[in-house]
């Protein structure tokens, strides 16, 4: 009998070819719609391998009533919406696929970068609003980025790359806050690793790579905000749940920090009526940061691979541990 996999959404063809070409029996939600938990877990109870994404709620009630499934492959990096502990309790193996969407998410992260320190989204909504005039030399003023101090939260893959465009394209300063050293960035781009505190007080950009855990939820508060320079940018490109969003929302309104870059919102998705989409020095985008055809394509590979990899020689080439 073939095993059975069923596709939380409509991933990119290449897992279904992969899948198929192996012999599996797959289904997919067509709608394009995530499939509401409890919908999800009656589903799940005809199969033996699930296809998730990070909309998909895998905690302690999901994986109780669906303890039967081998593996949950994740289309993602991240899994913290997966309970890995749970998972590991009733045998259920966790794959992911990290490094598929590095260059793309650190793109998101540089590009926004720009846009803030530019105001780009705002000039682009004045021209919209027909209030483009004349030129007013003290007006829609940024600033430059050449020179300045890029901090680094969480300097893992992704955050290794967007430090080596800023240090690339504008002789950034490279300081970083990590759970551990990472040499290679001490060597190659003179990263010089700091106390949080640190990190906060000396930085003009702040970019956050970390994953959404503990210990980094809402860890940009009001706190972190009021030890950031006036002048600084905030972005985030990695979980909307590392900031709170009424305390930035605040300290962009009080000028106790100058502007922020976001690709992920806490909730996702944001509302249009949201404060932060209506402010000048802020650029805010719908959690894009892997949406390449190449860092899709990579996803679908890996999270296929694991599924098969799992039935054809019993490991996982990507394991969550
Ligand atoms: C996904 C991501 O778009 O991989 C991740 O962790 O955040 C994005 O690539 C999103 O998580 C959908 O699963």
């Amino acid at each position: 009998m073939p095993k059975k996999v069923f596709f939380s959404l409509k991933y990119p063809h290449l897992a279904i070819d992969m899948l198929e070409q192996a012999g599996f029996d797959l289904t997919i939600n067509q709608s394009n719609n995530p499939i509401p938990q409890e919908e999800l877990i009656n589903i799940c109870k005809d199969y033996n391998a699930l296809l998730s994404t990070g909309s998909n709620k895998i905690d302690a009630h999901f994986l109780e009533s669906c303890q039967h499934l081998d593996i949950i492959s994740q289309f993602a990096v991240g899994y913290d919406n997966i309970d890995v502990k749970a998972a590991k309790e009733y045998g259920i193996a966790i794959g992911n696929a990290p490094g598929a969407m590095t260059e793309a998410t650190a793109d998101v992260a540089f590009g926004l970068m720009i846009m803030v320190s530019r105001k780009m989204t705002h000039m682009h909504k004045t021209i919209e609003k027909g209030q483009w005039k004349h030129f007013i030399p003290t007006a829609n003023l940024g600033f430059e980025l050449d020179g300045k101090t890029l901090g680094v939260f969480g300097l893992g893959t992704i955050g290794m790359v967007m430090a080596k465009r800023c240090k690339a394209a504008y002789g950034m300063d490279i300081l970083y806050h990590n759970r551990s050293r990472n040499q290679g960035a001490e060597d190659t781009l003179n990263a010089q690793y700091v106390s949080f505190d640190e990190l906060l007080a000396q930085s003009d950009v702040i970019s956050v790579h970390c994953n959404l855990t503990e210990q980094t939820k809402g860890l940009f508060n009001k706190d972190a905000f009021e030890k950031m320079k006036n002048s600084a940018i905030f972005i985030n490109t990695a979980r909307g749940g590392v900031h709170n969003e009424h305390d930035l929302i605040e300290a962009l309104k009080s000028g106790t920090i100058w502007g922020a870059g976001l690709d992920v919102t806490n909730p996702e998705p944001m509302q249009a009526n949201n404060p932060l989409l209506h402010m000048e020095n802020v650029a805010v985008l719908p959690h894009i940061g892997s949406s390449t055809v190449e860092a899709r394509n990579e996803m679908a590979r890996m999270s296929a691979q694991n599924i098969i990899d799992f039935y054809k020689i019993g490991k996982i080439p990507y394991p969550v541990t």
